[in-house]
């Protein structure tokens, strides 16, 4: 027996306690499941660290391309996918009963909201399905997705033991750790963001310890999984309700006249107890939008009421007819209606230079100007086209159209700001911009009528 696994329970099957002696040797092969936005930066991550990594996702499509070496997401260099795919310790695949030559499993599939927007777990719990046969003792099996307390211990462990007839804390380690994935943030990327984690058991805790400290600057050990889910939703929450709380001052200080971004600026010089939120038109993207409600859901268990959060979702959702009625104010100085103007929005991602659409607000925005009898064109260097999204069928096959549309347009919408969008042409050849991302600021030359919205 080694120093390490004589620490250890002796209750534990004698498969698990090898486990962190292999973490620690990098001989453990890491699974990683669902290839989004988070998985595919994590499964980098472990290969470079060099451990050998299987790449999992029923999405056929994004295996072939890791095979073939090729990245599909914007912000993940291509080159970064080659190099790991050229490896001999690097393999994909679609098919769950792989999960058996993995000695950890992080599932990092998605956590939306149902139609209802209450907490869609099922891709948490079909993939503990499908990998349960293929468990074996000595595992550890640690959840990344977002979620409400008590997800690992109550829905994830029952699911795995049941599909495995293993038990955890005795044959397989279990453990929760908050994925803090930023796309796009160039000065934080998955190994140089802490990462907390909570665990089942002691011995799980260590053994997912050790594995995280191989690849990122710091791990948090904290009590419980509990603890670990909640700190990730209270994360989100704060920015939540932070971003409510500068949308909400944004429209009291335009009506005084005031800029908000100006007041931003002047305000972070403050030291200490200040950090800046920026105003936009609407909360975008697969978190923010999103977790909160995530806990509204878990604490309706409790008879417990969520008021900041549920106050926060109001102020936010209001923002994009905020932006409309603003697009018409200004139309309206020109003499002009919105019904029968042509609008161009610029930046259909949910934030600045990521191509990732979900959950964005100019889809909202879309829909408001729309209904009220606009024609609506957008343009967006980083997504050429629209996909299908359950959500906004309606809207699938549409095309971006060039920057140049914006001289044909009564007014211009700034939704998202991408830094490959060349907004001093756009000062000179539109004719109207609102601006919801101040992305006007540093241009001095422009031509357009620009009102800040
Ligand atoms: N995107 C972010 O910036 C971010 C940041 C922090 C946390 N998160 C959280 O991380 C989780 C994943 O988010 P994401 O943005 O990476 O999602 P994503 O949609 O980009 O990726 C999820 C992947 O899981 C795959 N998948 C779905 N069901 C599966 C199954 N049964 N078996 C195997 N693969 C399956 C999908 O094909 C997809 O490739 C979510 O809970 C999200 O809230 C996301």
């Amino acid at each position: 027996m080694t120093a390490t696994a004589s620490l250890l329970d002796q209750s534990l099957n004698p498969a698990a306690t090898q486990l962190i002696d292999k973490i620690r040797n990098r001989t453990a092969v890491i699974g990683v499941i669902g290839l989004g936005y988070v998985g595919l930066p994590l499964l980098i991550e472990f290969h470079k660290a060099g451990f050998p990594v299987i790449g999992l996702d029923i999405d056929t499509s994004k295996i072939e391309s890791l095979r073939a070496g090729k990245s599909y997401i914007l912000h993940i260099p291509g080159e970064n996918v080659a190099a790991m795919a050229a490896s001999e310790k690097f393999s994909a695949s679609s098919d769950m009963a792989d999960a058996n030559k993995c000695d950890a499993l992080l599932l990092c599939v998605p956590t939306p909201l149902t139609h209802h927007r209450e907490p869609d777990i099922t891709y948490v719990t079909c993939t503990c399905e499908s990998i349960a046969p293929a468990m074996r003792a000595g595992q550890i099996v640690i959840l990344e997705s977002t979620t409400y307390p008590g997800t690992t211990d109550e829905v994830m462990v029952p699911i795995l033991e049941k599909g495995s007839g293993l038990k955890a804390g005795r044959d397989f380690f279990v453990a929760y750790s908050p994925e803090r994935e930023d796309p796009s943030n160039k000065s934080f990327s998955t190994a140089t963001i802490p990462k907390v984690v909570g665990a089942m058991t002691p011995q799980g805790l260590e053994a997912a310890k050790s594995l995280y400290d191989a690849v990122v600057v710091k791990t948090i050990p904290v009590s419980s999984t509990r603890v670990a889910e909640a700190t990730k939703l209270m994360e989100n929450i704060f920015r939540c309700v932070n971003i409510a709380m500068v949308n909400e001052l944004k429209v009291v200080f335009q009506r005084m006249d005031i800029d908000i971004w100006e007041v931003i600026e002047a305000a972070k010089t403050k030291p200490f107890g200040f950090m800046p939120f920026y105003p936009g038109p609407g909360l975008g993207g697969h978190c923010i939008p999103i977790d909160p409600f995530y806990l509204t859901w878990k604490a309706r268990e409790y008879e417990t009421p969520t008021r900041f959060i549920e106050l926060a979702g109001e102020i936010n959702t209001e923002m994009p007819k905020y932006v409309v009625s603003q697009t018409m104010e200004a139309l309206n100085e020109q003499g002009k209606a919105l019904k029968g103007s042509r609008i161009l929005l610029i930046g259909l991602a949910y934030k600045a230079d990521v191509d990732d659409l979900r959950e964005s607000p100019t889809f909202k925005l879309i829909e408001l100007f729309e209904k009220r009898g606009a024609e609506v064109l957008f343009h967006d260097p980083h997504i050429p086209e629209i996909m299908m999204t359950r959500e906004h069928a309606a809207l699938a096959g549409r095309k971006s159209v060039p920057l140049d549309e914006a001289a044909k347009c009564d007014a211009t919408v700034i939704s998202t700001a991408h830094a490959a969008v060349d907004y001093a042409k756009l000062g000179k050849i539109a004719k109207v911009i609102v601006d919801t991302r101040n992305a006007m600021v540093g241009v001095t030359d422009a031509t357009a009528a620009i009102h800040k919205a």
